[in-house]
C-alpha cells in the first residue's frame, strides 16, 4: 500500500524524501571519500571552492532535482573534495528567496548535504554592516541571528525522520566553532567581528528607516541568505558556523547609494584572508 503523506500545503512528503535520496545517490556515485564538513559560499567568496584538493566537480544543473542558481557572482556547482584536511563539499553559489524559489527548494542541497552524511556547516554570506563600529572589508562570526521574512523553510507537515517538529534555536551557532574561528582569526591576524545577522527577502536592499528598525531590534548585520539553510541544518542537527562579509554600510548610514557591483568587489577584495581564514578553521576542526 502507498501512503500518501500530504503537507497542508500539498508538498507531498514522500517525494521530497526521495528527491533527496536521488541527488544523495547520484552525488554518492561519483565520489570516494564522504565529506563530512559542508560549506556554502556566499556571493564573492566561491573563490574558496578553487583551494579544494582533488576536486570533484559537480554542476547543480547535472544533479537530478537541483535547483540552478541565477545570481550574477554567483556559480552553480558542488565542489567535493579535501580542505584544511577535511573532506569538505561546498556550494559555490547557493538559493535565495528573492530569485523566487520556494524554500524547501533553497534548502534542499542542505538536506542532501545531510544525507551524505555532514556533520558540521560552514556557512558564509555578503551582508549590510548595520553596527556603525563595522567597515566594510570586515569579516563578522554571526552569533545569532533574526528571521525578519515571517517566513521559515520548516513550514509545512515536518519530516519526523529528518529532525523534530520543534526545534530549538538557542545554540543555533555552534559556541565550539565559534572559539576555533576566534583562534583561528588570531592566529593569522585577521581581525574578526561578532554579531547577529538579519534576514530579510530582498531583492531591494533596506530603506534607511528599515535599517534604523533593524539596529533597535539588535542586527549587526543585514542580509538577503543563509538563515533558511541554517534553520534546516540545525533540524537535521548538524552544527553550524556562519561567516558574514560586510560588504559594505547598510542603507542612510553613508551618504551613498547601495550597488551589487561594490558588494561583489569589496567581498573580492578580502577573498584572500576570508579563504585563509576558513582554511586554517578547517584543520582545526
Ligand atoms: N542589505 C542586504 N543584503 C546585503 C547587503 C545589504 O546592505 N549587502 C550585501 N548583502
Amino acid at each position: 500500500m502507498i501512503i500518501h503523506i500530504l503537507g497542508h500545503r500539498g508538498e507531498d512528503i514522500l517525494d521530497y524524501i526521495n528527491k533527496i535520496i536521488d541527488s544523495v545517490k547520484y552525488i554518492e556515485k561519483k565520489i570516494q571519500k564522504r565529506p563530512n564538513i559542508g560549506l556554502i559560499l556566499g556571493s564573492g567568496l566561491g573563490g574558496l571552492g578553487e583551494r579544494i584538493n582533488r576536486p570533484i566537480i559537480i554542476e547543480y544543473k547535472d544533479i537530478p532535482n537541483f535547483p540552478i542558481s541565477s545570481v550574477e557572482g554567483h556559480k552553480g556547482r558542488l565542489i567535493i573534495g579535501e580542505l584544511g584536511n577535511k573532506e569538505v563539499i561546498a556550494m559555490q553559489g547557493r538559493f535565495h528567496l528573492y530569485e523566487g524559489y520556494l524554500l524547501k527548494q533553497i534548502t534542499f542541497p542542505v538536506r542532501v548535504m545531510a544525507g551524505l552524511g555532514i556533520k558540521k556547516l560552514i556557512v558564509t554570506n555578503a551582508a549590510g554592516g548595520v553596527d556603525e563600529k563595522f567597515s566594510p572589508g570586515d569579516l563578522m562570526i554571526i552569533r545569532d541571528h533574526i528571521n525578519f521574512t515571517g517566513q521559515n523553510p520548516l513550514i509545512g507537515k515536518n519530516i519526523d525522520t529528518l529532525g523534530p517538529r520543534f526545534v530549538d534555536m538557542t545554540n543555533a551557532y555552534d559556541q565550539n566553532l565559534i572559539k576555533l574561528a576566534k583562534i583561528a582569526g588570531k592566529k593569522l591576524n585577521i581581525p574578526l567581528q561578532e554579531g547577529v545577522y538579519m534576514w530579510l527577502t530582498g531583492p531591494t536592499y533596506e530603506t534607511p528607516a528599515e535599517i534604523k528598525l533593524a539596529k533597535i531590534l539588535g542586527a549587526s548585520a543585514v542580509g538577503m541568505s543563509t538563515v533558511p539553510e541554517v534553520i534546516v541544518a540545525i533540524h537535521q542537527g548538524i552544527e553550524v558556523l556562519g561567516i558574514s562579509c560586510i560588504t559594505n554600510m547598510a542603507a542612510g548610514i553613508l551618504d551613498q547609494p547601495l550597488d551589487h557591483e561594490d558588494v561583489i568587489k569589496t567581498s573580492l577584495m578580502v577573498e584572500d584572508s576570508f579563504e585563509r581564514l576558513i582554511v586554517e578553521i578547517l584543520a582545526n576542526i
